[in-house]
């Protein structure tokens, strides 16, 4: 397990501006407004999404970055129409299993974060088979975040931590940030460097909210089925232009 690692500490910006992004999270958005605007419907926005997730994967593995996290379900997205839950859950079992082998021999590790207890067992069984398929893979990690979101991560985290307590395993006055962190899903795992939420949005809406504490944001216009190289070059370009002090006083 990568705690305590010193090269997962964030690197605030040097003369050449920031080190470049370890961990990019995406709110992938837009996908019924690109529809829309075709006379289509929802469900080929998300179909059209399913493509640009790909192209995604393909551009930051290019570009060296070694986490990616995907927005691709939130726990507020249940309460959309049946149909379009039904469609968003097809299209992922679809997905994974169009794409398994080919993210696997690419040595893409797939991590799920989220609460996968409220998919139905054909959808659960997917994930769970991705994840154990590509356990020993290095090159890249992606992170599907479904029926995830932060405030639920954060609470279970909290109770994980008094349940500890009350077991007499973690001493409360002795809970710092590293210790908390061990009991949220991303545990181990680097800190966003910069999050990316396409369609004009401009918020985070529940995604990743401890993570992201000292990301760089950017809110890109673009609709999330036209996301592509282009507008991944773009964003990488003004990551590069960021100052990341941390808190801390430029030098
Ligand atoms: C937001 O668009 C997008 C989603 C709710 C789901 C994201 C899903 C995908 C990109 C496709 C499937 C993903 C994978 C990993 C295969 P929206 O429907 O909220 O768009 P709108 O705001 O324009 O209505």
């Amino acid at each position: 397990m990568a705690l305590g690692n010193p090269d997962l500490k964030p690197l605030a910006s040097g003369p050449a501006g920031p080190a470049p992004p370890q961990h990019i999270a995406v709110i992938m958005d837009g996908n019924g407004r690109w529809a829309a605007a075709r006379g289509l419907p929802r469900a080929a926005g998300h179909r059209a999404g399913a493509q640009a997730v790909r192209r995604t994967i393909e551009a930051v593995m290019e570009a060296g970055v070694t986490w990616l996290t995907l927005y691709a379900f939130s726990s507020e997205n249940w309460r959309r129409p049946a149909d379009e839950v039904l469609e968003l859950t097809g299209l992922l079992r679809h997905y994974i299993r169009q794409e398994l082998a080919e993210l696997s021999r690419q040595g893409v590790r797939v991590r799920v974060l989220g609460d996968r207890t409220r998919f139905e067992p054909e959808t659960r069984a997917e994930l769970d088979r991705a994840e154990r398929a590509t356990l020993g893979n290095t090159r890249m990690n992606l992170n599907m975040a479904l029926s995830y979101g932060a405030r639920d991560e954060i609470a279970a985290a909290a109770r994980a931590a008094a349940q500890a307590a009350a077991d007499g395993t973690l001493d409360p006055a002795a809970l710092t940030v590293e210790k908390f962190e061990r009991f949220l899903s991303t545990a181990g795992m680097p800190d966003p460097d910069l999050v990316i939420r396409t369609s004009g949005e401009r918020r985070l809406s529940n995604f990743l909210l401890w993570q992201s504490a000292y990301a760089e944001l950017i809110f890109l216009d673009v609709l999330w089925p036209d996301f592509g190289q282009a507008e991944f070059n773009g964003a990488l370009a003004e990551f590069a232009r960021r100052e990341r002090r941390f808190g801390a006083r430029p030098a």
